[in-house]
């Protein structure tokens, strides 16, 4: 209900396709990137995967983390419903590689793989960039990992851990940090705890990207806390998603975009 009502207030107030916008950064952003219907030649790739997946009938026993399913009451999953319900959809697939493209970076840290699908849009932004991404179900790791290796998609460094523990040792490795796509455990505490971790790798240049950021009341507040932080100066929101920005030219702006 939190969600529906949101997406309807969301509506009447989102800009559509960013008409009236006047900062000439996010009005370049939206035409180069949210008005972009084009395709890349991966996308058909990873689509086809994403079909095998949802083919896919085996059974699985997971173990729970994060804020938990809204859907599932067990813990046997079917690899079909997963593919169907826990995965990025094609449009936001899509929209995710265009944002990443735009930004170029040169690492990419994901927290959710899941069964891969939004990992390899990512990967596949630039061979040359490194995409570090964390699971913390054996079983669900094992699937996406042996899609990466079908796909030889070698730019992806994958982890079976809890985000807690490898997110802190994931950035002692960096210098500073260009993209993350936060995607798992959707619990307000989480998102922050996880948000405060990567502030002091960003620079002006990175791109933070956090999904269902009106998944519950409990995510909305996080992403309240998130655009009223100092450090943050354009937060972009997309309903589906909001984006983050630390641009130090740029004035504190909060766009609301009707995209997803
Ligand atoms: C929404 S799914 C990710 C979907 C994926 N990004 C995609 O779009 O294809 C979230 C994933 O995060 C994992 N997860 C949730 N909380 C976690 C935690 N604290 N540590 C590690 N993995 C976690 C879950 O097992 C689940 O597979």
């Amino acid at each position: 209900m939190f969600t529906f009502f949101q997406y309807i207030k969301h509506v009447l107030i989102a800009n559509y396709k960013g008409h009236n916008v006047h900062s000439p950064f996010v009005f370049n952003f939206i035409n180069n990137i949210l008005s972009n219907d084009g395709e890349f030649y991966c996308f058909e790739e990873i689509e086809s995967i994403r079909k095998k997946l949802l083919n896919d009938n085996r059974i699985i026993e997971i173990k729970e983390l994060g804020a938990g399913s809204k859907v599932y009451k067990t813990n046997k999953r079917v690899i079909s419903k997963i593919a169907k319900t826990s995965v990025i959809s094609e449009k936001e697939a899509k929209l995710l590689f265009k944002i990443a493209n735009y930004f170029q970076p040169k690492n990419i840290i994901e927290l959710g793989t899941s069964l891969g699908i939004s990992t390899l849009y990512l990967a596949n932004v630039n061979n040359t960039s490194q995409v570090y991404t964390v699971e913390g179900d054996k079983q669900i790791y094992n699937i996406a990992n042996s899609y990466f290796n079908l796909l030889e998609q070698n730019n992806i460094i994958s982890y079976n851990n809890n985000f807690d523990d490898k997110l802190p040792q994931i950035l002692e490795k960096l210098e500073t940090v260009d993209c993350v796509y936060f995607d798992g455990n959707h619990t307000k505490d989480a998102t922050l705890r996880y948000f405060n971790m990567v502030l002091p790798k960003v620079n002006t240049k990175t791109v933070l990207i956090f999904d269902d950021i009106y998944w519950s009341k409990d995510m909305f507040s996080a992403w309240t806390e998130i655009k009223a932080n100092n450090k943050v100066k354009i937060t972009i929101d997309l309903f589906c998603m909001g984006i983050v920005l630390f641009r130090t030219e740029q004035l504190k702006e909060d766009f609301k975009l009707l995209v997803c």
